[in-house]
């Protein structure tokens, strides 16, 4: 070691500990490369001066774009549906969107174990992130191997849901949603989650301390129509929520990225408890296919981007609807849904920011790629999860023929709607969480395809799904769910979706919820190398995906910022962040810092 008088060794600790995180020798530096870098190419060109300076915004304010709404909006306020109240108490009986009319749908929902809301009633005001918490973890002896740096403009962040995180459920005007009767027996429910409806101002703090980019978060819509359908007042609560949040991450020097439904679906397009789910794909009957859907939601997607799409660079109409939509009609609802909103988002309201979906689909590899038959049911596996969508959206083509031949009351799309369908999302989400193994149904295909009535679970994919692969390994490096460490898939993945769709693509969601992490103690949850190899590897393989692969993946969105609420489980830890679940005390991982560390020390502008 030099040696340094005492002022300035001071000084470079005081140095180090600023720049934890983008330090090049920190958990996750590149490694030396030699000979593979581009070289410069200089040469001369033509110069005139041009105006830097731009206003970022991307739609007109709400005091302008409402006027592009047919009629106006009514506003209003309600008070909270509290643990353990029977009887409403408002005598406004005769508002049809009064204080008495939302109470009633909460007595009718009926929750059970509603017993707390939680540790906190108001917004908590953010205190800074110490320094102490910034320390670099010790890192891990292996690392990635790539040399390529990410594109200027990638859209690096992480990623939450409302219902996953909030909590607040019944408080300042929120309506129920299907989430709130989906969860049944004693798992734990959505009553109290994260408690993020009054900690968002401190979450974001902590995500812009570590030097995040993007936050995708997402925004129920019973809390902002509590009433649901066209013609209802808005939530005036719910509206200054959401403007504060999009305040709080655009001050946070972050941008935010913003999905209109995240499953929470309002229950009242659930006429009974009679929801339904098919044990490998979702839900049959939660509320996608009701006739009214398609224009509530419209007119939903209309109020979120009337009052909020001035600030918002990225748009998101439906996250992974496969898994709620699962019957033709409310796939079919969700394509027709989904279109109308980004025709009146770019034709209408003129917006310059980008507009997609999440999808879900676990990646479907053939068990035995030189089998045929193994690979037309890898092919049929994805045709159905996402060409089902994307066909129409991304090409203007037909539904599949798997999909028409196989669901009970599929219709085609006549000419007129292909033409207002194609081509409407600038980019194709894709929530790649992993790899699958699929090889056809026993009885075949075919035989289990003309079947639709048939116990066979397999319908109406009509594919084993496995975890092992032809030799008996497993695909990958198991975690607490079904989630498989499976990078070099991810990038078979993202150039199968490319050269498919042709379409910008967004890993808009992945993660890794270590095994048992959530039984060990903190110090041990916290040293989660595991989630950094899935993080690490994954980057790695996307930067591959565009440099080698020429495929055009324009941002990333690690799932989660924190543990959260994983649909009546606590125990699959998704999250960078541990969260305390008696004091709602974070704490970051070492993941976190490692993903972060990855991605600046690629960023070509750095
Ligand atoms: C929920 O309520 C039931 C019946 O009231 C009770 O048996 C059960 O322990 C409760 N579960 C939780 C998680 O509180
Ligand atoms: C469809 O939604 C409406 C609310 O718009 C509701 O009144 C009706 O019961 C729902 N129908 C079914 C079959 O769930
Ligand atoms: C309940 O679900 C079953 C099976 O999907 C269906 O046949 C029945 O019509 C549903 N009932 C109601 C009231 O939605
Ligand atoms: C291809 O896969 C099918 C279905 O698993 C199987 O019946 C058949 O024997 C396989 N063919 C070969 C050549 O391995
Ligand atoms: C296409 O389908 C839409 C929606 O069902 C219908 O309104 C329209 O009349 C149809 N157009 C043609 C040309 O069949
Ligand atoms: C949560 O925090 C409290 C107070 O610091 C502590 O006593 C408790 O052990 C923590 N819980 C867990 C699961 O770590």
């Amino acid at each position: 070691m030099l040696f340094l008088p005492i002022w300035i060794a001071a000084l470079a600790v005081a140095v180090e500990a600023q720049e934890v995180y983008i330090t090049k020798t920190g958990t996750s530096a590149r490694p030396q490369c030699t000979g593979t870098l581009a070289s410069p190419s200089f040469h001369f060109q033509p110069f005139s001066y041009t105006l830097k300076e731009t206003i970022r915004t991307f739609a007109p304010a709400y005091s302008k774009a409402a006027k592009l709404l047919k009629t106006s909006l009514s506003t209003s306020t309600w008070g909270s549906w509290l643990p353990g109240q029977t009887e409403i108490s408002a005598t406004d009986t005769a508002d049809p969107y009064g204080q008495a009319a939302w109470s009633s749908m909460w007595l009718q929902a009926d929750l059970q174990n509603y017993t707390t809301t939680g540790l906190l009633s108001t917004t908590v005001h953010p205190t800074p992130i110490p320094t102490s918490e910034l320390v670099l973890p010790p890192a891990d002896y292996f690392g990635p191997t790539d040399c390529y740096d990410f594109p200027d403009d990638f859209v690096f962040g992480v990623a939450g849901s409302a219902a996953q995180i909030e909590g607040a459920i019944a408080l300042d005007g929120r309506s129920p949603s299907l989430l709130e009767k989906l969860i049944t027996g004693d798992k734990p429910r959505d009553y109290v989650t994260n408690e993020n409806y009054f900690l968002y101002k401190q979450d974001v703090e902590r995500m812009a301390a570590m030097g995040v980019e993007y936050y995708s978060f997402t925004i129920p819509w019973t809390r902002i129509l509590p009433f649901v359908l066209p013609g209802t007042p808005v939530n005036q609560q719910a509206i200054d929520h959401y403007n504060d949040v999009i305040k709080t991450v655009l001050d946070a020097g972050m941008q935010p990225v913003v999905t209109m439904l995240h499953f929470d679906s309002p229950l009242m397009f659930v006429a009974s408890d009679n929801i339904t789910r098919h044990p490998d794909i979702g839900y049959n009957n939660a509320g996608y296919q009701n006739e009214t859907f398609v224009d509530a939601f419209v007119n939903y997607g209309k109020v979120l981007l009337t009052h909020f799409a001035d600030r918002v660079p990225i748009w998101v109409t439906f996250n992974e609807p496969l898994l709620y939509a699962f019957n033709f009609q409310g796939v079919d609802n969700v394509v027709h849904a989904h279109s109308q909103v980004y025709h009146f988002y770019h034709d209408e309201l003129k917006g310059t920011g980008r507009m997609g979906l999440k999808f879900n689909d676990n990646f479907g590899v053939p068990k035995d790629p030189k089998n045929a038959s193994h690979v037309q049911a890898a092919n049929r596996f994805q045709e159905m999860q996402l060409g089902f969508f994307a066909d129409p959206i991304f090409l203007g083509k037909q539904y599949p023929d798997s999909v028409l031949k196989t669901l009970p009351g599929a219709r085609r799309l006549n000419d007129t709607e292909l033409t207002y369908i194609k081509k409407t999302a600038d980019f194709f989400g894709i929530d790649a969480y992993t790899a699958t193994v699929v090889s056809p149904a026993s009885e075949g295909i075919d035989a289990c395809a003309s079947n639709p009535s048939s116990s066979n679970w397999l319908f109406p994919y009509c594919v084993n799904q496995e975890t092992t692969n032809i030799y008996g390994w497993n695909i990958g490096y198991r975690s607490e769910s079904y989630v498989y460490i499976t990078p070099t898939y991810l990038r078979e993945f993202l150039f199968d979706i490319y050269n498919k769709w042709k379409h910008p693509i967004i890993v808009s969601e992945f993660g890794f919820p270590v095994y048992g992490e959530a039984t060990k103690d903190l110090p041990d949850q916290l040293y989660d190398s595991p989630r950094s190899q899935y993080y690490l590897s994954f980057m790695s393989e996307v930067l591959k995906s565009i440099y080698e692969d020429g495929v055009e993946v324009i941002g990333a969105l690690a799932w989660s910022f924190a543990d959260n609420w994983e649909f009546g489980d606590y125990s699959q830890q998704f999250g960078m962040q541990v969260v305390n679940r008696t004091t709602q005390k974070r704490h970051y991982k070492k993941s976190f810092f490692d993903l972060v560390d990855f991605v600046k020390t690629r960023q070509i502008s750095d």
